[in-house]
C-alpha cells in the first residue's frame, strides 16, 4: 500500500452508512494532516491541537456508533465498546507523552491511528450488519457528538 493510501477510506471499507463513513474519513484525514506537519519544536502547538481534535472526534464518533449499536442490538456491543475505550486511552497517553517531550509521537501516531482504524473498521465495525441502517442513528454533525462525549470540560 502506498504511503498515502493508508489514509484513504476505500470503497471496501464502507460500513454502508454515509454518516459513519464520513466520521471514519474525518479521523483518517486528521491522521494524514498530522503526518503532513513537518517535525520540529516550532510546530508543537499545532501537533498538540491536531491530536486533541483527533481525540475529540474519536469521542464523538464512538458515541454515535455505540448508540446505534446498542439500539440495533449488536451482538458484541461490550467488546466493541471496550476497543473504543482502550484506543482513546492510547491516544490520550500519546498526547501526554508528546506534551512531555516525546517528539517521536508526532511521527508514529498517524500510522498507528490509520492502522488501528482500518483494522477496526474491517474486523469490528463491519462484522455485524444491522446496527448501521436503523432509523435511530444520530446524524448531527460530529462536533455535537464530540461535545456530548465529554463528561466534563477537561483542562489541558
Ligand atoms: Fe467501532
Ligand atoms: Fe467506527
Amino acid at each position: 500500500m502506498a504511503t498515502r493510501a493508508i489514509f484513504d477510506l476505500s470503497p471496501g471499507m464502507s460500513v454502508g452508512s454515509g454518516v459513519f463513513d464520513d466520521d471514519h474519513r474525518v479521523v483518517l484525514e486528521l491522521a494524514a494532516l498530522l503526518q503532513d506537519i513537518r517535525p520540529g519544536a516550532e510546530h508543537r502547538a499545532l501537533v498538540l491541537s491536531v491530536i486533541g481534535v483527533l481525540d475529540e472526534c474519536l469521542g464523538g464518533h464512538f458515541l454515535r456508533e455505540e448508540r446505534a449499536m446498542r439500539s440495533g442490538g449488536h451482538y458484541r456491543f461490550a467488546e466493541h465498546r471496550q476497543e473504543h475505550v482502550q484506543f482513546r486511552r492510547r491516544i490520550r497517553a500519546d498526547l501526554a507523552a508528546y506534551r512531555d517531550g516525546l517528539m517521536a509521537v508526532a511521527r508514529d501516531l498517524p500510522y498507528m491511528v490509520a492502522a488501528w482504524v482500518r483494522r477496526h473498521i474491517l474486523l469490528e465495525d463491519r462484522a455485524y450488519d444491522g446496527w448501521n441502517k436503523g432509523k435511530r442513528i444520530d446524524r448531527r454533525p460530529l462536533a455535537f457528538l464530540a461535545l456530548e462525549a465529554e463528561p466534563k470540560v477537561r483542562h489541558r
